[in-house]
């Protein structure tokens, strides 16, 4: 069995190249630089045979009680051997007891469900170049000093401190802003994502103001690729397709572990995902 001669080993930079190259062959978008930035938060594993890269996957800790399991890939002439299991188990060892959470595609979903994870709701993802909208005026750009309130804001919707995560964002995005008497309430991110631009995260108190950051980061790229993953449950999708945004495809999201840690009385809630990868 061919499963027998390759190895497993830790991911590091100068495996990124093969990286990119497997998750074209599956029809991904991500380039080199988002699989940098992936690849910096996480801890990741490679199988190689006779030093290609045929399987990848990574392990993104948020803190020491949550990680997101993504870019579960393996090679299609090597499937269906082990593999995909082998770095599910490696991932699921180095999150230890961490809730892992992740976005299953139908190929995935047997195996995740054989490890325990369970089924909690679907995401949709809608694309399309970016309309012509006005920015609402009481939304803004954030400012140096908001970096905590976003992060703040972030962990009360998401449920876990992503402030790695958001620190390695705040580099690479644009962040749109609502205050409310001085405070930040809602934001949302704009960055270079695969084939163009992506929305998210979008966290916000309500649709109405999660609509307004959105429209205001879509108004600063009119006529540019965009791309936004939101939960089926947020009800956006039908305004996203009225935006000119179609729904190009879907994602089962799942969890691992009993507990659902999120502080259910925070007004906040995630709107858009930074991305099926990092949820
Ligand atoms: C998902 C993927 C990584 C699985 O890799 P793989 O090496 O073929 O997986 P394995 O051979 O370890 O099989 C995993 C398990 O799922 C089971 N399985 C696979 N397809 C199945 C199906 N259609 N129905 C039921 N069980 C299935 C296998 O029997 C195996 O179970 P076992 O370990 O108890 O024997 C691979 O198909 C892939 O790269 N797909 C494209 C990218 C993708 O969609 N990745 C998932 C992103 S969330």
């Amino acid at each position: 069995m061919t499963a027998e001669r390759v190895t497993l080993k830790t991911m590091t930079t100068e495996h990124l190249n093969d990286a990119v190259e497997l998750s074209r062959q599956v029809g991904w978008p991500h380039r080199r630089e988002d699989w940098e930035l992936m690849q910096s938060l996480s801890q990741g594993v490679v199988v190689q045979e006779e030093g290609c890269v045929v399987g990848t996957i990574l392990m993104t800790p948020y803190g020491h009680d949550a990680a997101t399991v993504n870019m579960v890939i393996v090679d299609a002439a090597m499937r269906g051997r082990g593999l995909g299991r082998r770095l599910m188990e490696e991932a699921l060892s180095k999150a230890g007891e961490r809730t892992c959470y992740l976005v299953a595609t139908q190929e995935g979903l047997p195996l995740y469900e054989k490890l325990g994870f369970v089924a909690t709701g679907k995401i949709v993802q809608h694309q399309g170049l970016a309309p012509p909208v006005d920015a609402p005026e009481h939304v803004s750009w954030s400012e140096d000093g908001d970096q905590a309130r976003l992060v703040a804001l972030d962990r009360a919707a998401f449920g876990h401190d992503r402030s790695a995560l958001m620190r390695s964002l705040r580099e690479r995005a644009k962040f749109a802003v609502v205050r409310d008497q001085g405070d930040v309430q809602a934001f949302a991110a704009l960055r270079r994502f695969g084939r163009g631009l992506v929305i998210g995260p979008v966290v916000a108190r309500n649709l109405y103001e999660a609509r307004c950051v959105i429209d205001f980061l879509l108004a600063d790229c009119p006529g540019e690729f965009v791309r936004i993953d939101t939960d089926e449950s947020t009800d956006l999708g039908e305004w996203f397709t009225r935006r000119r945004l179609a729904r190009v495809g879907d994602g089962i999201t799942m969890r691992r572990t009993a507990g659902e840690p999120k502080d259910e009385t925070t007004p906040h809630r995630t709107y858009a995902l930074v991305s099926q990868a990092l949820r």
